[in-house]
């Protein structure tokens, strides 16, 4: 298949990339700088130059694309005092405009890439793709975003991912960083729950929904176990012999998610269960 990645050069691309070349894709890829075009066409990748905010540069690379996979973002690095227009943009202009050439063109099935984080909090309630989404205002253009997809003539497919970690995320540094300083805090309610998901699990999930997911398919993609914050901040400190995490005085919202639905229809299963599999130290 001809597959297009917007978001090539992001953490799932990177890991996307190789394993569609691997299995025989044309891949190409919508790029902004020169560094990164030279850099993707060393690994046989098609490089388009253009911006999704942009839409007249876009037609180019969707142009003859099968699928076509959103991975596009601009998450600002703080999540509490960053600023997020940017990546609102991506999410509601940037989606609007592909979904527009994407339908234009003969462009079969269309990807993208959302976040669990979007169901808000449900306690211990464990919760599967039919539960209602409740997403905070920071994340507000991530439902807008959905909308749009849901609402498109094209067949369309929205991931939603869990938590990242592993190679390239910079999840476990940040959070090994945290525990040797003892700054490492867990959440007043210490059961609350978080839903990972190995980046590497991720990226395979692209690859099985680019060729096979049904038409108007929503998934959520994590690990099997959702683990509790205290588990999981307890587990990162005792791998590296860092002080016990104290416990701080602010809840966290509890997010556990269930991936049956992935797994029953696409076959997906995650090579890294739950994270004491995938976190190596
Ligand atoms: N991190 C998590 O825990 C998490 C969890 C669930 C879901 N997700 C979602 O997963 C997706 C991929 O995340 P990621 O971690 O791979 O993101 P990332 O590493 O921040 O990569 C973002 C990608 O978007 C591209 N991009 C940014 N602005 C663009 C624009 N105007 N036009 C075209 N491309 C643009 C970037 O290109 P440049 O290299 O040019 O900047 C980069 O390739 C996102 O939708 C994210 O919201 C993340």
């Amino acid at each position: 298949m001809k597959i297009l990645i917007v978001g090539a050069t992001g953490v799932v691309g990177r890991h996307v990339i190789p394993r569609l070349l691997e299995r025989g894709h044309e891949v190409r890829a919508l790029v902004r700088t020169r560094d990164q075009a030279t850099q993707l066409q060393r690994l046989d990748v098609q490089v388009y130059s253009g911006d999704i905010l942009v839409s007249d540069t876009l037609s180019p690379a969707v142009s003859g694309a099968e699928c076509v996979i959103h991975l596009a973002t601009a998450i600002p690095r703080n999540l509490d005092r960053g600023d997020w227009t940017m990546n609102d943009r991506i999410r509601r202009e940037g989606t609007r405009n592909l979904l527009v050439c994407a339908a234009e063109s003969s462009t079969r099935r269309y990807i993208q890439q959302s976040i669990i984080m979007l169901y808000g909090d449900y306690g211990n309630t464990i919760v599967d793709e039919s539960a209602s989404l409740q997403p905070s205002p920071y994340i507000r253009s991530a439902f807008d975003m959905e909308q749009q997809v849901r609402e498109s003539n094209i067949e369309w497919c929205i991931l939603r991912g869990g938590y990242f970690y592993g190679p390239s995320t910079g999840a476990e540094d940040a959070w090994r960083e945290l525990a040797r300083s003892a700054k490492l805090q867990i959440p007043a309610n210490s059961g609350a729950f978080v839903s990972l998901v190995h980046v590497i699990d991720m990226s395979r999930a692209v690859v099985a929904a680019a060729e096979e997911a049904k038409p108007g398919s929503i998934y959520n993609v994590v690990d099997d176990r959702p683990v509790s914050y205290g588990e999981l901040y307890n587990f990162l400190a005792r791998q590296i012999g860092a002080p016990d995490p104290e416990v701080n005085q602010i809840e966290a919202p509890s997010l556990g998610c269930s991936n049956n639905r992935i797994k029953a229809d696409l076959g997906w299963h995650p090579l890294f269960p739950s994270f004491r599999s995938g976190l190596v130290w």
